[in-house]
């Protein structure tokens, strides 16, 4: 509970409501947030051979992963140079990516290799309409891509999480995806994030949850850009009684999130994960998935109940996320007020918004 000294008392307050339903913040927080971020948009599962095309979000922009004939993994913007269209909406494996519409066809490396009548046009540009590129790298087996201008490397913006991870026991490149979950939530992004952020909702809200996990005894870690809790399971779990058998080589619950807004989840029992992005779509919307990974030995039983486990905690977040949003948008109370003992991965997450939105909304960022 170092940190928690650290956190001025001032921090107690909430960020202004407004910013959740502001369009001129949520577009700023595109730009200096989302856009100077690396996104999580699939796994390499998905890019085993030449050809295979995953399409994907990163910074709020359509992006599309391919590999390549040399057996680069290459990133683009996933928009035709024509006008406009999405290339790829579905993973896929092709020879070429030919875009839907007027049927411009690009090589793997991004380059406008036909484009139908354009021969006819003087001053045609060939050369000049290749796909926008972009960077990717790798974690492990999780892809990552950056849509904006210099990002950092990739090992950077991780931070120690690769690490905290290994110790926990856990060997990401030993894991086999399952299945991909996607979610749209009708409130703002951070809504959504500061509920992931404490269990101080659990026992109230989470019954199920509480029986696997003692929410009376979660561990709060701050590093950076890492905000991350951690909890053990209980002894009546341990003995698989309650809706997740905590028993096996996973000996405590993990939950990280990567500012923004990437979430690392490891439930107790099996090795298991689920991570995934969520981004805005609207200042009272939001989009993300989950892709959930098991260990090869995995029962599926055991797969089938942490499943039905995750989706049951899922759905008693997104009722209280939506509502807050609702209750927030009010227009009468600007402002609310944290505990900084639970809550305290909240406002680190909210001066991590602060600091990135610094110098463009000074006058908001002064608290009343
Ligand atoms: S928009 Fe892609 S070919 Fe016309
Ligand atoms: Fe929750």
């Amino acid at each position: 509970v170092t940190e928690a000294t650290e956190i001025r008392q001032q921090d107690a307050a909430t960020l202004p409501w407004d910013w959740y339903t502001d369009p001129a913040v949520q577009a700023l927080e595109v730009e200096r947030i989302f856009r100077r971020s690396w996104h999580y948009v699939g796994h390499l599962g998905q890019l085993a051979d030449a050809g295979d095309l995953l399409p994907g979000v990163a910074g709020g922009v359509p992006v599309l992963v391919c590999r390549d004939r040399e057996g680069a993994l290459r990133a683009f913007l996933n928009v035709c140079r024509h006008r406009g269209a999405l290339l790829v909406e579905e993973p896929c494996q092709r020879a070429s990516i030919q875009c839907p519409y007027h049927a411009w066809t690009y090589g793997l490396d991004g380059a406008l290799r036909a484009a139908p009548r354009s021969a006819d046009e003087p001053g045609f540009d060939r050369e000049a309409l290749g796909l926008v590129p972009l960077d990717v790298d790798a974690w492990g087996p999780f892809v990552f891509v950056h849509a904006g201008d210099d990002p950092e490397p990739l090992a950077d913006a991780l931070g120690d999480l690769p690490d905290v991870v290994a110790e926990s026991g856990l060997d990401v490149d030993r894991l086999r995806f399952h299945a991909r979950y996607r979610t749209v939530i009708q409130a703002n992004w951070k809504i959504a994030i500061e509920n992931y952020l404490e269990c101080y909702h659990c026992a109230v809200n989470h019954p199920g949850l509480v029986q696997v996990l003692d929410e009376r005894r979660y561990v709060l870690d701050v590093a950076s850009r890492r905000l991350s809790q951690s909890a053990p399971p209980r002894e009546e779990a341990l003995r698989g009684e309650g809706p997740l058998d905590a028993g096996g080589t996973i000996s405590q619950g993990q939950f990280h999130l990567l500012f923004p807004s990437f979430k690392f989840n490891v439930e107790p029992g099996r090795p298991n994960l689920s991570i995934g992005p969520l981004w805005p779509t609207a200042p009272d919307r939001c989009e993300g998935f989950l892709d959930y990974f098991f260990g090869e030995d995995v029962e599926p039983a055991w797969i089938e109940a942490m499943l039905a486990f995750d989706d049951q905690v899922g759905r008693e977040d997104v009722h209280l996320v939506e509502a807050a949003q609702r209750g927030m948008a009010n227009g009468l109370l600007g402002q609310g007020r944290l505990l900084l003992g639970s809550e305290r991965l909240i406002a680190s997450f909210q001066a991590l918004v602060r600091e990135a939105l610094a110098g463009s909304v000074d006058a908001r960022l002064v608290r009343p």
